[in-house]
């Protein structure tokens, strides 16, 4: 995709994001001078998807202290702490978030004692290896993804896994992609995904841009297609990975591996390392974030329900290890049984 189609980019003092809740109609770039800006994009998710959210976060610390000036070093410290917890208050579950935060403090710590002017251009050095290393982490993603897909395949992707929700090139299309530029014929379904429409509104949009063949689904048309042998694979992305396993990543996605396993499809996650949460056993300790019940009510600023009807509104769903065929990472394909398989790849990150 091209440039200006960047989720984020740093730009003279300044962050820019692609406001990604204007897409397809408008493309709007924010841009943003302010850490609160950066905050306010994650919690409305101008900026959205895992690895996206987490190079966003690592800009906003950047912003929190590019413009301090006659700031002694604790009002400095003072000021970039509470950034980075007003940033990790933004969105409980995607791990992207939390690991990128992490990496800004250990940077922070590390040049702590510098003049304030390096510690700031070396938390600005991380923000953008950040970003950088992600993109390359989605490249080799797509390269030993790929691997696992026939010359001709119909790819069911749900929610947008893509360049729009990474540093670029994405996980799940990061997949695609790859495929495609070896010359393999990829057609992507993508399920249009409820409530905010990143399959519809984005999943479709940047394949398009790129010239990748792009049919648009509702979500619950996934089960008439593979019951009729029109789908080959389910490739998805993930918010939050637990060492077991189980996968977190945008709701409607468990339903979608049920209906893959119920017609023996094959179901792949594709997901970089810093989605992985070495912390948590089981998916069942994943922090599901619940968003405003509007999200289900309208559609964009169109009622399609009664003003009070109650509704839920979890943004995410687990599925559980044993409905996943394998995990694509930059370090290579796990397949079950995860806990050991997992265990191993990640002592190389
Ligand atoms: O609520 P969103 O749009 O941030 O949810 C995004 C997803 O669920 C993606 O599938 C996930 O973050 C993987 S992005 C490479």
């Amino acid at each position: 995709m091209d440039d200006q189609l960047t989720a984020v980019q740093w730009y003279d003092g300044k962050v820019r994001i692609l406001d990604q809740t204007q897409l397809p109609e408008d493309l709007v770039l924010l841009e943003i001078s302010d850490y609160h800006g950066i905050v306010k994009a994650i919690k409305e998710l101008s900026v959205r998807g895992a690895p996206a959210i987490g190079v966003a976060a690592a800009y906003g610390v950047v912003l929190a202290t590019w413009y301090l000036d006659e700031v002694d070093r604790a009002g400095f410290l003072e000021a970039t702490n509470r950034a980075i917890l007003e940033l990790k208050n933004t969105r409980p579950t995607a791990k992207n978030l939390f690991w990128s935060l992490e990496r800004m403090r250990t940077a922070l710590t590390k040049n702590l004692s510098k003049p304030l002017k390096d510690v700031k251009l070396a938390l600005l050095k991380e923000a953008k290896r950040i970003q950088q290393d992600d993109l390359e982490r989605c490249q080799n993603i797509g390269r030993y993804g790929a691997e696992l897909l026939p010359n001709r395949v119909n790819v069911l992707t749900h929610c947008n896994a893509g360049a729009l929700a990474t540093a670029g090139y994405g996980t799940a299309l990061g997949m695609v992609r790859a495929a495609a530029e070896m010359g393999k014929k990829v057609h992507v379904y993508a399920d249009e995904t409820r409530p905010l429409l990143q399959g519809a509104r984005l999943t479709t949009f940047e394949l398009m841009e790129d010239g990748i063949d792009v049919t648009l689904l509702c979500d619950n048309m996934a089960g008439y297609l593979m019951q009729r042998g029109v789908i080959d694979v389910v490739i998805v992305g993930a918010d939050r990975i637990t060492m077991n396993g189980d996968v977190a990543n945008k709701i409607g996605t468990y339903s979608v591996a049920v209906l893959a396993n119920a017609h023996k499809i094959p179901f792949y996650v594709a997901a970089p390392f810093s989605t992985f949460d070495p912390d948590l056993k089981t998916g069942q300790d994943i922090p599901i974030e619940k968003r405003d019940g509007d999200e289900v009510r309208k559609i964009g600023s169109q009622w399609i329900a009664p003003e009070k009807v109650s509704v839920i509104n979890p943004a995410f769903d687990v599925t559980p290890n044993h409905l996943i065929s394998a995990i694509v990472t930059e370090h290579g394909v796990i397949t079950p049984p995860y806990v050991e398989g997992i265990k191993a790849k990640f002592s190389v990150d």
